[in-house]
């Protein structure tokens, strides 16, 4: 049976890579749509979780996990590809210390899928990653046993575009853009994702398809980074940013409103545009908007740090030694995700300078990361007032913030938090 047949009686079985953010709810997606769904993770923590539908990632409940029991199942063992017919691959995509593009998880899962491909099969890469990933690392390394592409495998590139937390768009209604390295490709690829989701965006070339996932991300940085330097103009001007945002947000037309904050976060929007950056450097071309971008929204914390000390310098205090309760330190509100979070920047600054800094964020209970290990404060109502100020870097919906507003002695709002809004 041909694989399109397999896709169109939902016969084909479909392994997932990386069970992530992107991958765990794209397996629930596609088991929700009627395929055998095996999901390949390095971490047997998560492997062990899926299996007992035990969901750790927030856009995906237990409940439906357990309700996908008999079409979901994971290992750690990459020998279960033999039997897919497709295979979507989800891992990570970070910088390296050097800030260039670490592509060697896509290397190593390219690696695996190479071991089992077989005639028939259907690889997506989902990754976000520079223009020619695909055709340059992944195609070579899955012809390197004699399969050739578009005839007896397909491969696509098609970017996920999860907003984790997000409840109106999810991985079935968010369009999804993909490309293939030939028509039969594509039409594979088609065929399985229309499969699961609401509605499919064919473009010519896995590389359109990488380039448009990080036209996207680098449109938020730009726009962010922008909006952030408003309001150090602002300040300049003794205007209130938020305010003159408002202001210029009534335009029914031509304005798209962002908001200023304490930097990015997250896995998208701070790194994926330095892929591109990267990618072109090796092209002798700069990316000017992307680097300023970054030396904008990096410089953030340090921005908020400085609002810190002078609120605490006009109530004649130190840094050093006053209690700073930061409220929030996931990147992102009603999530859990630290990644890149700009809270933990502050949180070291305001360490350097000798403040003694806990935090409180209903999502995130203890984390540990570079060596920087701390407990959220169990009681939000008796830390407040224990503080010498109170910083608000991510609001979070459960927070009430009348009660911060009314039991903080001193609060620097990196959100405008306290103000009404939208
Ligand atoms: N998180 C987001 O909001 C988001 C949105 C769109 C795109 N993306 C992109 O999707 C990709 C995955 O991101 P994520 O947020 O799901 O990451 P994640 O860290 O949540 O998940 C990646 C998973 O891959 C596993 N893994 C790593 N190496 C592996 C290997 N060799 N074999 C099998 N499993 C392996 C990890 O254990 C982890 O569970 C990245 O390229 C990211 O940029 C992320």
């Amino acid at each position: 049976m041909s694989l399109l047949e397999k896709i169109d009686r939902r016969e084909a079985v479909m392994g997932i890579i990386g069970l992530g953010y992107v991958g765990l709810p794209l397996a629930v997606a596609c088991a929700e749509a009627g395929f055998q769904v095996r999901g390949i993770d390095i971490d047997a923590e998560k492997v062990a979780a899926v299996n007992h539908q035990e969901s750790y990632i927030e856009d995906v409940t237990s409940e439906r996990l357990a309700s996908l029991a008999e079409r979901i199942s994971a290992t750690t063992d990459y020998a279960v590809l033999a039997e897919c017919d497709a295979v979507s691959v989800c891992v990570p995509t970070p910088l390296r210390k050097t800030g260039d593009p670490d592509v060697s998880y896509i290397i190593s899962a390219t690696d695996q899928i190479a071991r089992y491909l077989h005639p028939g099969m259907l690889v997506v890469l989902e990754s976000t990653t520079y223009p020619g990933t695909t055709t340059e690392i992944a195609l070579p390394r899955l012809e390197e046993g004699g399969l050739r592409v578009g005839e007896d495998f397909y491969l696509c590139f098609s970017p996920e575009r999860v907003d984790p937390g997000r409840k109106d768009w999810t991985t079935q209604t968010t369009p999804k853009v993909i490309g293939g390295v030939t028509p039969a490709c594509l039409a594979a690829g088609e065929a399985l994702y229309g499969a699961a989701m609401e509605t499919i965006v064919p473009v010519s070339s896995p590389a359109a398809a990488e380039m448009a996932k990080l036209l996207e991300n680098t449109f938020r940085a730009v726009n962010i980074a922008m909006v952030n330097e408003m309001l150090l103009m602002c300040e300049k001007l003794d205007l209130d940013v938020w305010e003159v945002i408002e202001a210029a947000a009534t335009k029914p037309f031509g304005f798209m409103k962002f908001t200023p904050g304490p930097g990015i976060g997250g896995h998208c929007i701070p790194i994926d545009p330095l892929y591109l950056s990267w990618k072109l450097k090796s092209l002798k071309f700069t990316a000017r908007f992307i680097d300023l971008a970054d030396e904008i929204n990096s410089a953030m914390p340090e921005y908020w740090v400085v609002q810190e000390q002078a609120a605490l310098n006009a109530l004649v205090k130190p840094v050093k030694g006053s209690q700073i309760l930061v409220l929030g330190v996931a990147y992102k509100k009603d999530t859990s995700d630290l990644r890149e979070s700009p809270a933990l920047d502050i949180i070291h600054l305001l360490g350097e300078k000798g403040a003694v800094v806990v935090y409180h964020d209903p999502y995130v209970s203890a984390f540990n990361h570079d060596g920087m290990a701390m407990i959220s404060e169990p009681d939000l109502a008796a830390a407040l007032p224990a503080a010498d100020c109170v910083v608000i870097v991510t609001d979070h919906s459960v927070y009430d913030w009348a009660q911060i507003a009314r039991q903080s002695r001193l609060v620097v709002d990196t959100r405008n938090a306290l103000r009404d809004r939208d």
